[in-house]
């Protein structure tokens, strides 16, 4: 398998809920152990919406990046960083506009909706038509291969693999190509050479997929080989010119379970959230007052959990027997709700205390988050500023 970069990015909105936990986060947490991989707090698409309230941004941002260190995120296995201090992102976004066809961002379907949706603010701005563009940046600004995002965000990276084939095909080309690329195929030795060519023919031939990637593999491990080189190689697998930026696959989060407090799906604009750090006896009383099955008007009256939100709940943080006792109990009305609704309180809590700990520790000690983040900025730049080098370069600004 060719070597996997992981990067995505969460706006700064809102604390954290345990819709997120359950959606994103446990999704990242998994991922850090597996790949390289790469966070950041996404400021300036915050500010695309809400730029009227600059104050509300400020605050959220060290708020996020505690509940991410809370809920897990370890910044040893993976790089922590806020978009803004990452200055070329802004820089690649300018260069990308210049190739961005404006029918390309129109036709994106999160345009016409979030005007509608957010129909109280004026968004026919540059900045909110240019969000897909600016997130192509982050992405394709670090040869981003994975980006786990929602099913709402597919349409994004699909945008951004289009730009990265665009910046391909017009920069990627250079006098000399096959020639040099052939240079290239010798440099990876006698054996390595010839399975090269082998695996490129068999894909070039037929369109198999597993020798295009064994072939993309042996490049990217290949030690020694400079950048150029490794770009040409990795072009001319497919044909083409230089490799420029890479094309990122969307990493589709599975969809959240989790209920919110009201059955629908968990979300602050339906005020039915428990947040990462709401206080234990908060948690309690948001429980034990969720409404139940409408028809379980009296304790005797009998209940069905499937038209209950408290079940799924159990859904998500009961065991088989628990929820067998559920069913049972419900239906024959040998529980009251009350005492339905125990387990999980007590399940909710357990999964909290630890986030909560921690999340306690890091709101004491701002030093410590704002140096995980200095770091994360610094790694992140390094990596930014080799891209930017190279896309300077090709497109005529390598002077200074
Ligand atoms: N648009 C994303 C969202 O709303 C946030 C985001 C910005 C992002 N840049 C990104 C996600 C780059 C993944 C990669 O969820
Ligand atoms: Fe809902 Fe449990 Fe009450 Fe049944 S007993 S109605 S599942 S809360």
């Amino acid at each position: 398998m060719a070597v996997e970069r992981v990067l995505s990015g969460m706006r700064p909105t809102g604390n954290l809920h345990l819709g997120h936990y359950h959606g994103v986060l446990k999704n990242w947490l998994k991922l850090q152990h597996e790949h390289e991989c790469l966070f950041f707090v996404a400021d300036w698409h915050a500010l695309t919406t809400h730029y009227d309230t600059p104050h509300i941004i400020e605050e959220n941002v060290w708020e996020m990046v505690i509940d991410w260190l809370a809920a897990g995120v370890d910044p040893s296995n993976s790089t922590i960083f806020i978009q803004s201090r990452v200055p070329e992102h802004a820089e690649l976004h300018t260069l990308l506009s210049m190739i961005t066809p404006l029918g390309w961002l129109e036709r994106i379907p999160t345009y016409k909706d979030q005007q509608e949706k957010l129909s109280n603010k004026d968004l026919s701005t540059y900045g909110f038509l240019g969000y897909p563009l600016l997130q192509s940046a982050d992405i394709l600004i670090y040869n981003a291969t994975q980006v786990p995002v929602g099913e709402d965000q597919v349409p994004h990276i699909e945008f951004t693999r289009e730009i990265a084939r665009r910046f391909n095909h017009i920069y990627g080309r250079e006098p000399g190509f096959e020639e040099k690329a052939e240079a290239a195929i010798k440099k990876l030795g006698s054996k390595k050479g010839s399975l090269y060519q082998e695996l490129r023919t068999r894909y070039q031939q037929s369109g198999d997929d597993d020798a295009l990637e064994s072939a993309q593999a042996l490049v990217e491990e290949q030690q020694g080989l400079s950048l150029g080189d490794r770009e040409r190689l990795l072009g001319y697998l497919e044909g083409g010119g230089k490799m420029i930026l890479v094309e990122p696959e969307a990493k589709l989060t599975p969809a959240s379970k989790m209920p919110g407090l009201d059955g629908q799906k968990m979300s602050k604009s339906y005020n039915n959230t428990i947040s990462l750090r709401e206080a234990p006896d908060s948690v309690t009383k948001k429980i034990k007052t969720m409404p139940t099955d409408p028809a379980r008007i009296r304790r005797t009256d009998p209940g069905d959990p499937a038209k209950c939100p408290v079940w799924q709940l159990h859904e998500v943080y009961s065991s088989d027997a628990t929820r067998q006792w559920v069913q049972t109990g419900c239906k024959s009305a040998s529980i009251g709700c009350i005492e339905c609704k125990q387990p999980l309180i007590e399940a909710v809590l357990n999964e909290l205390n630890p986030i909560q700990e921690r999340a306690a520790m890091y709101a004491e000690d701002p030093t410590l988050v704002k140096n995980i983040v200095a770091d994360g900025c610094e790694k992140a730049r390094k990596l930014a500023r080799e891209t930017m080098r190279e896309v300077r370069e090709v497109m005529g600004l390598g002077y200074s």
